[in-house]
C-alpha cells in the first residue's frame, strides 16, 4: 500500500454525506468517493441528488442517492436506516447540508430564526445521532465533520445572526459529540469556512442585499468547493485519527487580514 493511500485512503469506507445535490457537498461527494468511499448523497433536492451520483458512477466510482429533508426526525431516522441496510453501516458523515438565508439583525422573525436553526443544527444534530447510533451498532470507528462556517468567529456578511448562531451551535455540537462518542472511536471535527464561491452562496446574497459584506480579500485566493472538500477528505482520513473536537478554520487567510 502506497503512503498516499495508507495515510488518506478511503477504501471500505461508507460516507453519508447532507447537502451533497450542490456546492460544497457536490465537491466533498466526488473527492470521498474518488479516495475509495462508497458515497451517500443525502438532500432534499431529488434531481441534483441523482445528477451528482449518476455524474460520480459515470467516473467508475460509488454514489447513491438518499432523497431526504433533514429536517423531519422521522424521516431522518428512515433514510439513515435504509441507507445503511442498502450500502452498510457510515464510516464517515459529513454534516454539509445548511441554509444561507439573510435578513437584518432587526427584521428577523422567531419563526425565520426557527427555519434557520431547524436546517442548521437540528438538521445536522438529527444526522449526527444517528449516524454515530449506526456507527456504534456496527462496532467499526468513524468519523463526523461537521460544516460550520467562519461567521462563528467573526461576521463577514451583514444578515447572518441567525445563520451564525445556527453554525456557533454546530460548533458547540462538534465539542460535546466528540467528547462523549470518543469512548466508540468516534472522531466528531468541524470545518469553518470562509466565504465560497457555490450556487447557494449567491442564491442567499440574491434573495436578500441587507448590505455591504468585507472587502477583505482573502489573501490566498477565493475558496471554491475542492479547497473545503480536501479538508474534509483530511480530517476523515487515516491521517486525522487523533484528531477530533476540533474546529479547523479554511478561510484562505481571511482572518489574518
Ligand atoms: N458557500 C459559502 O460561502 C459557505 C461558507 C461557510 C459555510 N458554508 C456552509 O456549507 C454548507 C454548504 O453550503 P453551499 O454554499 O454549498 O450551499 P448550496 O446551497 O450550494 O448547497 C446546500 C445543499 O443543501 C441542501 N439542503 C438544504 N436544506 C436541506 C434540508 N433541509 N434537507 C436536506 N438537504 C438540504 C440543498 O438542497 C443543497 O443541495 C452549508 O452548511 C453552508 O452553511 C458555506
Amino acid at each position: 500500500m502506497s503512503a498516499a493511500d495508507r495515510l488518506l485512503g478511503l477504501g471500505d469506507q461508507v460516507a453519508f454525506v447532507t447537502g451533497a445535490a450542490s456546492g460544497i457537498g457536490e465537491a466533498v461527494a466526488h473527492c470521498l468517493a474518488e479516495l475509495g468511499a462508497r458515497v451517500a448523497i443525502f438532500d432534499r433536492d431529488a434531481e441534483g441528488a441523482a445528477r451528482v451520483a449518476r455524474e460520480i458512477r459515470a467516473r467508475d466510482l460509488d454514489a447513491s442517492e438518499v432523497v431526504v429533508d433533514i429536517t423531519g426526525e422521522a424521516a431522518v431516522i428512515d433514510a439513515v436506516a435504509d441507507a445503511a441496510a442498502r450500502l452498510g453501516a457510515p464510516t464517515i458523515l459529513v454534516n454539509n447540508a445548511g441554509v444561507q438565508d439573510r435578513e437584518p439583525m432587526l427584521d428577523i422573525t422567531g419563526d425565520e430564526w426557527d427555519r434557520i436553526q431547524r436546517i442548521n443544527l437540528r438538521g445536522a444534530f438529527l444526522m449526527l445521532r444517528e449516524c454515530a447510533k449506526a456507527m456504534v451498532a456496527a462496532g467499526r470507528p468513524g468519523a463526523i465533520v461537521n460544516i460550520a462556517s467562519l461567521g462563528v468567529e467573526h461576521p463577514m456578511i451583514p444578515g447572518l445572526a441567525a445563520y451564525s448562531a445556527s453554525k456557533g451551535g454546530l460548533k458547540a455540537l462538534t465539542r460535546n459529540a466528540a467528547f462523549e462518542l470518543m469512548a466508540h472511536g468516534i472522531r466528531v471535527n468541524a470545518i469553518l469556512p470562509g466565504g465560497v464561491a457555490t450556487p447557494g452562496s449567491s442564491h442567499g446574497a440574491a434573495r436578500k442585499v441587507v448590505g455591504p459584506g468585507s472587502t477583505r480579500p482573502a489573501p490566498l485566493g477565493q475558496l471554491m468547493p475542492p479547497d473545503i472538500a480536501a479538508a474534509v477528505a483530511f480530517l476523515v482520513s487515516p491521517a486525522a485519527q487523533k484528531i477530533t473536537g476540533q474546529s479547523l478554520a479554511v478561510d484562505s487567510g481571511w482572518l489574518l487580514t
